[in-house]
């Protein structure tokens, strides 16, 4: 080791021990770090110094019990302030609030803090004494915290109809909320595969309603179904535990009854509120579906009975009636809903959708509860009071704040935790997208184009956790660990506060206090990315290895990024590398000479169209415009948006330069389908060749078609002439080609890659 190596270490190892001493997640507003610790131990006492209303006995003992549990620690409860030395002392500020002060002294902690307050104080402490835990004695650095919220809704939402999770679970979520100083439990419970809370007067809802005959196993797109029966639902003295529960936590509740749409469970025990007679199974399939609430008078009894029901459960101020997905299709043919529309003068579907939210919003206001919706609740007009929850992007909450609407933030490119959080090749099934930990870190609930009275509207996020594809607890843990942390830094901490670099070392001290209440989080901030870039002043693509912690700096020193070669077992650790041939081969994390976190495999085919121009007469969509159709590597399944190019509605026009003329044997083009997402095969696939890039011939040429489940590859085989220019051109089919009339979607055509051998 040389002398800088050395220096290098001990600094490190100087930066770890610092970032040890104060990896709190979320960060606070003020932290000042002072000399010396605090030890805890038995010796220790606790004494709550003035709390006349016992608002601090419950904090105080959650505190203490879990000390005891975790740590073998038993705090010595005083009632009166004699000694000086090894005191935890307990200020009540007499004002309810999530604020607090904690003061962390060598002789004294001293906490000034009342209900919400002084538990996230104690989640503050807890992570201090856990980072700092030695086995012999806690020691606790001396610093200065005082600490308030950015935002005051710090949500976390759990769909309990696509999988269905007992009340330990929901309450082991709730402490997951509470741990990270979040605030609100958004609980999704009712959709088409499953009704699932006890209503008295329609024991059929649960009766029915809450069982399914199976299940749709592995994605969507393969509608491959199993034929187990499935269910389970909350009956009302398991919500009443449930609510007083998180109450302990400080946890709001924000329970959701959708409607009119994602409705198959209730149709399915009373077909009466349907358009069409029925019958109705509870959905086996994830998706949308055509029957939804019929708006007529027994509906509105009936969804004012279960109103009446869920409102007398859970005190919180909000009530969601989902209102997203609502086909329309059964109210156009149905003469009920004609009928009302005429009557009440609605000009179209949309807003009989609208009138059917305002009216079940009057019912709530009536009831003293606020009406929360998904952004869908805009269209036709919203209603008076209703507060807009926006996942369609941000454009949703940008409208409803500039009609002076509170708005929460949930848009699917951030806040989606079904999404994949690493290489989709090597993580569990998800629904798809892409959300990594450090685009959840730099959300920002506030769009840029709303004025300041307008931002005043913005209440906060949340994350939405689908579970089509989360089947256990253990599944949705991985889905919401570590981003959790991430969201609730990017919701508690002030702008100027976060800072990337110093989140993503704490939240590896954190894995191993996600350890101590054994959370199965996901690991794939060591997951590594291989790029493939044009080598400067050379014909080739050069490979370069990256990964979040290098990329924000973290790790550097420490751990290191190499790469194998599958076929000769050889390290390379020098970057770049050049591929002037195919090359095999996988990317790994090690840390000490020790692999962490999972291998990225990579898969380099040379050929002759590598590295060549290409121009597209329509460029591809501005979301999936990043990838490269002639860098050697496949678009891989699931969907990696370094890869893939699309085209929405539109034809695929790309013409590449091979630099020279010369005899080219075939063409390779490969596309992905998933019809589920409306992503389409081309409906037809021309090849041109060219010597001069103006006279281009149609070669009449069909191509053999290899499918491999969704990548499907198109291949022409070539004439023995020579060409300089080839064009490909992929026909995108229109909806009704793909028998989907009347459609409100598009079709969608993702390529990749162009091979010219
Ligand atoms: C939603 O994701 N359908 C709100
Ligand atoms: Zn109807």
């Amino acid at each position: 080791m040389t002398k800088k190596e050395l220096w290098l270490l001990i600094l490190s190892l100087c930066y770890l021990r610092i970032t040890a001493q104060i990896s709190i997640v979320p960060y606070p507003a003020v932290l000042e770090t002072m000399n010396g610790t605090f030890v805890m131990s038995n010796e220790t006492k606790i004494v709550l110094v003035s709390d006349p209303l016992k608002q601090n006995e419950a904090e105080v003992n959650q505190f203490t019990g879990w000390l005891q549990f975790h740590f073998n620690i038993n705090l010595q409860r005083k009632n009166t302030l004699k000694e000086t030395q090894n005191l935890l002392l307990i200020y009540s500020t007499g004002q309810m609030s999530e604020k607090y002060e904690l003061n962390i002294q060598p002789s004294k902690i001293i906490i000034k803090a009342e209900g919400a307050g002084l538990k996230n104080a104690f989640e503050t402490l807890k992570q201090l004494i856990h980072g700092n835990n030695n086995q012999k004695a806690i020691e606790i650095p001396s610093c200065f915290i005082l600490d308030s919220a950015q935002f005051k809704w710090r949500g976390m939402h759990l769909d309990v109809s696509r999988h269905f999770f007992d009340k330990q679970f929901i309450k082991r979520y709730i402490d997951f909320i509470s741990m990270y100083k979040m605030n609100v439990f958004h609980w999704h419970l009712t959709d088409d595969q499953g009704w699932r809370i006890e209503i008295k007067k329609y024991p059929n809802l649960t009766a029915t309603g809450s069982q399914r005959k199976g299940s749709m196993i592995g994605h969507y797109r393969d509608h491959l179904f199993d034929s187990i029966s499935y269910g389970g639902f909350y009956t009302q003295s398991d919500i009443k535990e449930i609510v007083a529960y998180a109450k302990t936590k400080h946890v709001t509740i924000v329970p959701e009854i959708e409607m009119p749409g994602h409705a198959m469970a209730a149709l399915a025990a009373y077909p009466n509120l349907a358009c069409n007679k029925g019958p109705f199974e509870v959905a086996t399939q994830w998706g949308v579906f055509d029957d939804v609430f019929c708006p007529k008078p027994e509906t509105f009894d009936f969804l004012e009975n279960v109103l009446s029901e869920v409102i007398s459960l859970f005190p919180g101020e909000y009530i969601h009636v989902g209102g997203d997905e609502c086909p329309k299709s059964r109210w156009k043919k149905c003469d009920n809903c004609q009928q009302l529309m005429s009557k009440e003068n609605l000009k179209d579907e949309h807003e009989l959708q609208s009138y059917f939210i305002q009216r079940i919003e009057k019912f709530l206001n009536k009831n003293n509860k606020k009406l929360i919706g998904w952004d869908e609740i805009l269209e036709g007009g919203l209603a008076q009071n209703a507060a807009v929850m926006s996942w369609r992007g941000t454009e949703g909450g940008i409208a409803a704040a500039k009609q002076k609407h509170a708005v929460v933030m949930t848009p699917g490119s951030h806040c989606y935790f079904d999404h994949y959080q690493g290489n989709p090749v090597s993580e569990p099934v998800a629904i798809g997208g892409f959300t990594p930990i450090e685009k959840v870190y730099d959300f920002d609930p506030v769009p840029v184009v709303l004025n300041e009275q307008e931002r005043s509207y913005i209440l906060g996020a949340q994350a939405n956790v689908w579970t089509e594809y989360l089947n256990s607890p253990a599944s949705v843990e991985y889905a919401v660990f570590p981003r959790i942390a991430a969201l609730s830094e990017a919701l508690w901490t002030v702008p100027e506060n976060k800072n990337k670099q110093r989140f993503l070392g704490s939240i590896q001290e954190h894995f191993r206090y996600l350890d101590l209440y054994q959370i199965n989080y996901s690991n794939a901030i060591y997951g590594t990315q291989a790029i493939i870039n044009k080598c400067e002043n050379k014909p080739y693509y050069c490979l370069q290895l990256t990964n979040t912690l290098f990329e924000n700096g973290v790790n550097e020193i420490t751990d290191s990024l190499l790469l194998i070669e599958t076929e000769t077992g050889k390290h390379i650790y020098q970057f770049p590398l050049v591929l002037d041939k195919s090359f095999t081969g996988y990317a790994q994390y090690t840390r000490g000479g020790k692999a962490i976190g999972k291998q990225c495999f990579i898969s380099f085919k040379h050929h002759l169209a590598c590295g060549m121009p290409v121009q597209f007469k329509t460029s591809p969509s501005k979301y999936y415009n990043q990838g490269n159709l002639v860098d050697g590597i496949k678009g891989e399944y699931p969907l990696n948006n370094k890869q893939w190019l699309a085209w929405n509605d539109t034809d695929m026009e790309a013409t590449i330069d091979l630099q020279v003329s010369q005899t080219l044997a075939n063409i390779t083009v490969g596309f992905y389908r998933n019809e589920a997402d409306f992503i389409y095969l081309p409906s037809k696939v021309k090849v041109y060749c060219s010597e001069d890039s103006v006279n281009f011939n149609e070669l009449d040429i069909l191509p053999t078609i290899e499918n491999n489940k969704t990548q499907y590859n198109y291949t022409f085989k070539l004439p023995n002439k020579q060409y300089r220019y080839v064009k490909l051109v992929a026909i995108c089919p229109t909806m009704s080609d793909n028998g989907k009339v009347g459609s409100a979607s598009s079709s969608w055509l993702f390529a990749d890659e162009i091979e010219i051998n």
